[in-house]
């Protein structure tokens, strides 16, 4: 048996994940032991998949699409992050055997937009899009930053309400459609719809973007996403994609798993490289 403390992501697909690469780049860096694989498990079999990683000694799993919702129920104890995102996507298994699910995604994406690209959220008008998983995992620490407002608009108006009615409590938050953000302004736009994949943008009013303002895709791709490029037209200088926040939200999970933060930016340019090679 490996001597090495096993780690992996569970998800469906997974072959093109790149977290075995981040956190062998994290571990190499903080010489640490370990070993981090990837876990195609087949739909419906996620809890299996779990208990067969257990019973092979594995210390920790992250977990993606389409399973953060089941590792949110199969969990023994959530961290009230993951709690409030109703999903988990980082789980810690302790000596004892016990589960205990983290969702690190919105602190992910707010130590990218923050520290990494230098944006100040606090006091800031937030236009997030869409109001699906991905959308509701970063809520919480993004209202936790303060900013001025947030307004979650999507394709089915009343899912963006239903989101913002459950954070109510933690900030100034509003749902909408696409066509009633009609001659507002925001500051920053995060993009958290799954358009981007089809390489599609919700269709959103024209000159919703107020000076200066900062443009966020929580996707990533090789290339600018096609919602970067809608911002680009729009006159925003500008833009991210997602890929510092894939490593930062690694870089947490692998504190949770290994007690020490790893640097991100030199893991953020390898994969940057890598993808760019990968699209060639
Ligand atoms: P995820 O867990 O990735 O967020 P999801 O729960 O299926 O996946 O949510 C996808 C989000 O992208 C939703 O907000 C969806 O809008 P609806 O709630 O109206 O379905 C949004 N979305 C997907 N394709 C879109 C498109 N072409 N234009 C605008 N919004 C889109």
């Amino acid at each position: 048996m490996s001597q090495l403390d096993r780690y992996a992501v569970m998800g469906n697909p997974i072959a093109h994940s790149k977290s075995p690469m981040i956190h062998t780049l994290f571990a190499r860096e903080m010489k640490q032991k370990l070993e981090y694989g990837a876990i195609l498990v087949e739909l419906g079999q996620f809890a299996e998949a779990v208990q067969s990683f257990m019973s092979e000694g594995g210390k920790g799993l992250n977990v993606t699409v389409p399973f953060k919702r089941d590792a949110w129920k199969l969990v023994d104890e959530r961290s009230e992050c993951a709690a409030l995102a109703g999903a988990v996507n980082t789980i810690l298994i302790r000596e004892d055997g016990t589960l205990f699910g983290d969702n690190t995604d919105g602190i992910g994406m707010v130590r990218d937009i923050r520290d990494n690209l230098g944006v100040q959220i606090s006091g800031k008008r937030v236009l997030v899009l869409g109001a699906g998983g991905a959308v509701r995992g970063v809520l919480g620490p993004l209202l936790e930053e303060k900013p001025g407002e947030v307004v979650i608009a999507n394709r089915t108006p009343d899912r963006a309400q239903e989101l913002a009615d459950a954070f109510e409590d933690y900030g100034r938050i509003d749902g909408s459609s696409f066509d009633d953000l009609d001659g507002s302004r925001y500051d920053i736009v995060i993009n958290g719809t799954s358009a981007s994949l089809k390489g599609e943008v919700p269709p959103l009013p024209e000159g919703i973007l107020a000076r200066g303002a900062f443009c966020y895709d929580m996707m990533y791709a090789a290339e600018p996403t096609a919602f970067m490029r809608w911002a680009e037209d729009e006159g925003c200088e500008h833009t991210s994609d997602g890929l510092g926040m894939l490593v930062e939200q690694a870089a947490e999970s692998f504190i949770l798993w290994r007690g020490v933060r790893p640097q991100t930016a030199p893991v953020i340019k390898a994969v940057r490289e890598s993808l760019t090679k990968d699209s060639h």
